[in-house]
């Protein structure tokens, strides 16, 4: 009998909680549907929220800032306990995340720092410096820079993403820490002289963007499989190396004699590419993990308890005097890890992030 009274307890217990949770609703917002990345997110979130016991409401803003801000407005009115959010711009969302704080609803900053706001309680990422360092180590060792001088110099171009998007300063900073000392001292020679931050920058991380610029520097340096030697380009992600890899086989370059381009995030075009011959590698960012985390945080952050955090001193958001600690944000960093036609089956495939057809 106590067996049945403790057993039917737990019972009840257990979906008084289903119920309690099954009544939160969290918002979370995602920049645009467009690119492959932010669609795998989004759909990763609502799932694993929901099975958490969540209600959902997923929003995809199109790439656009006002059209971010009315969902979260609206997230806000409709009684969202807590808000996930991968900004447009990390710069653009103080007045919406000020009415947020106002009314005590905690905001977790997905994947991407949200800048010069106070609201932002937990960012969840992956170590963006050292995805920038492990693509700058794999030019170093692809291009064998560290036995080249500067009469056997290796001739590379530059792409990162959008200059309002926090990730480019550790992604580029962290490859331009990897390769700048091999350009003091010519080892590595960029022809256009287009190495800074703001010169290398793409606009909404378009590929047409990028595709664009490579063909303006082809044309400007005449690179070409006959023209003047083009070894690699660096591109911090895939949608841009997707943009250069198209102008670089206008230009005639096939896999036999393509340069190396980098990228990440492993979406389903770059494997293609890689598999290919026209990316070299990629950057692989698991993103059921982070969702994962953002749940724990999430269910943390709910029963009023401190979320899973594995760095506080990396990601300072400018909410407060720069110097001042409050300004990090207390962050869960997930691991990269680089992607090749040589590690792609057992990272991708056996892992079951895609199947083996979606690659054909
Ligand atoms: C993400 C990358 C992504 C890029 C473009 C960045 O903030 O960290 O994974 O490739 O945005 O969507």
């Amino acid at each position: 009998m106590k067996k049945i009274i403790a057993i039917l307890l737990a019972v009840v217990t257990l979906s008084t909680v289903a119920f309690a949770k099954a009544k939160l609703k969290v918002g979370v917002s995602m920049p645009t549907k467009d690119l492959q990345r932010w669609n795998q997110d989004g759909a990763n979130m609502k799932a694993q929220l929901e099975k958490a016991g969540y209600q959902v409401d997923l929003q995809y803003a199109a790439n656009d800032i006002p059209t971010q801000v009315s969902q979260i407005e609206n997230m806000i009115t409709s009684k969202c306990k807590v808000l996930v959010i991968a900004s447009i711009d990390g710069s653009s969302l103080s007045n919406v995340l000020a009415t947020a704080k106002k009314k005590k609803i905690p905001v977790i900053a997905y994947d991407r720092l949200i800048m010069d706001t106070d609201a932002v309680s937990y960012y969840a990422t992956f170590d963006n410096y050292k995805v920038g360092t492990i693509q700058g180590d794999y030019l170093v060792d692809a291009l064998n820079l560290k036995t080249r001088t500067k009469s056997d110099p290796v001739y590379m171009e530059f792409f990162t993403g959008d200059p309002g998007d926090n990730n480019i300063n550790f992604f580029f900073g962290g490859a331009m820490d990897v390769l700048k000392p091999y350009m003091d001292k010519g080892v590595i020679v960029c022809r256009s002289g287009q190495t800074e931050k703001a010169q290398c920058a793409t606009l909404n991380w378009s590929t047409e963007e990028a595709q664009k610029r490579m063909e303006n520097l082809i044309t400007s340096n005449k690179y070409g499989p006959k023209g003047t030697k083009l070894d690699a380009v660096y591109c911090s992600n895939d949608t841009t190396a997707i943009g250069v890899t198209n102008a670089l086989l206008s230009a005639g370059y096939t896999a036999a004699n393509f340069p190396i381009v980098t990228g990440q995030d492993c979406d389903v075009v770059s494997v293609k590419n890689m598999l290919k011959g026209t990316q070299a590698m990629s950057i692989f960012k698991d993103t059921r993990t982070l969702a994962s985390k953002v749940v724990e945080m999430v269910d943390a952050i709910l029963q009023g308890k401190k979320a899973p955090v594995n760095d506080t001193k990396t990601y300072n958001n400018n909410s407060k005097n720069p110097k001042d600690s409050k300004s990090f944000i207390p962050s869960y960093l997930c691991e990269p890890v680089f992607g090749t036609k040589d590690n792609y089956k057992a990272l991708l495939i056996d892992s079951g992030y895609y199947t083996e057809a979606q690659l054909k």
